[in-house]
């Protein structure tokens, strides 16, 4: 909710109205994104993006005063996690399913899910 009347935009907004972030629109904006409508995460890999909220492309933490309290140990918690599993398993794609299936074809929504649900074989590779 505003907490003061102000314009943004060219849009008035009054104090105290309900305003709601249209994040759908945000995400396709095409003079921002380059190929707007897909579902390409690899956009994050081909520059350097820091996601600790200073760069507004990638805000898993959200940014500013309200960020997220705990970025420091999700943030340890994710590469722990990702760390132990891609060490302690092989992975594989399943024997015979068409490779299409492992396609990141999107479903469209307020977020983007996967539309085939991956699946793949895991396989440990360490003792314990
Ligand atoms: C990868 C893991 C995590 C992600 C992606 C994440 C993401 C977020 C996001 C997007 C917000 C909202 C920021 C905003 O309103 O702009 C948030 C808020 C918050 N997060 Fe996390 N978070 C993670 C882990 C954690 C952990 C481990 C803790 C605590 C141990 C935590 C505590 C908080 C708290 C307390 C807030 C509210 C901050 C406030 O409103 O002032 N988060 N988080």
């Amino acid at each position: 909710m505003s907490t003061q009347t102000c314009t943004i935009a060219g849009f008035h907004v009054p104090k105290n109205a309900f305003t709601f972030v249209n994040v759908y629109s945000i995400r396709r904006e095409r003079g921002v994104w380059e190929r707007a409508d897909e579902f390409w995460q690899e956009r994050f890999l081909v520059k350097s993006v820091d996601v600790q909220g200073q760069d507004f492309e990638l805000l898993p933490f959200g940014s500013g005063r309200r960020a997220c309290a705990g970025m420091q140990l999700g943030l340890k918690t994710v590469q722990l996690l990702v760390s132990n599993l891609v060490h302690a398993f092989d992975w594989s794609f399943v024997p015979g399913k068409p490779s299409e299936d492992y396609l990141l074809r999107e479903c469209h929504g307020t977020i983007n899910w996967i539309k085939t649900p991956l699946q793949v074989c895991v396989v440990p590779r360490t003792s314990s």
